[in-house]
């Protein structure tokens, strides 16, 4: 039996990251790992899961003091998600933010995480879900472009929203001008997101009949 949120302590979160880790940066700032100074956080930082040893999450969580894991991926996602599980367990985490993790949970992970599993998109879901969204946004032509925080489900980028934020397509941009303008949107939302979540504020809901999803 899993504590409903709010927990009436600091939740313990855990980030897993295949990339950069500029999210993960937003994220510790947010939720330092040993608790804000004088203040009573809503979450800290207590553990980094990365599939790819050479991730910038992994330098970035090791030089903050957070606990820092690499799991090889190799061929067996059960294999992985059965480690990762064992990690989360021995380190007492509440709740999971995806954060550039660049592979597909499993159903029956994703359901043991049910209303603790989160995920950061760059796109207005539900357009543009799953890999290079940016260039498909641009390729597109729409005006708007974005980001996404939601609960994770059992489909590619399909769980009930958190959060979704608008930032505009400027003349001129490209993928690595309109991807930087969503990130420094992403780096905003996402802490606030987890904080919502964790004060018990957003609830993945039950889909309504004929789809879609969003609280
Ligand atoms: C983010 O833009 C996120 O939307 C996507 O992967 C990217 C990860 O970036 N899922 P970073 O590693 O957090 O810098």
């Amino acid at each position: 039996m899993v504590d409903p949120f709010p927990l009436g302590r600091p939740a313990r979160l855990a980030v897993f990251a295949s990339e950069r880790g500029s999210n993960l940066i937003a994220l510790l700032e947010a939720f330092p790992p040993l608790g804000a100074r004088g203040v009573e956080a809503d979450a800290v930082v207590a553990l980094v899961i990365s599939d790819r040893a050479d991730a910038g999450a992994l330098r970035i969580a090791h030089d903050a003091g957070v606990p820092a894991r690499h799991l090889p991926y190799g061929r067996d996602r059960e294999a992985f998600e059965a480690v990762a599980q064992d990690e989360l367990q021995r380190a007492g985490i509440d709740v999971v933010a995806l954060a550039g993790f660049m592979r597909i949970l499993s159903p029956a992970f994703v359901a043991r995480w049910h209303g603790r599993l989160l995920n950061v998109h760059p796109s207005l879901l539900p357009d543009f879900p799953g890999l290079h969204a940016v260039e498909r946004a641009l390729a597109a032509g729409v005006e708007r472009s974005g980001c996404t925080v939601h609960f994770v489900d059992a489909g590619v980028d399909t769980g009930p929203v958190v959060v979704r934020r608008e930032v505009p397509i400027l003349a001129g941009d490209d993928a690595a001008t309109l991807q930087a303008r969503i990130q420094a949107e992403e780096h905003r939302v996402y802490p606030a997101a987890v904080r919502a979540v964790v004060r018990g504020e957003a609830r993945p809901q039950v889909a309504p009949a004929g789809g879609g999803g969003g609280a």
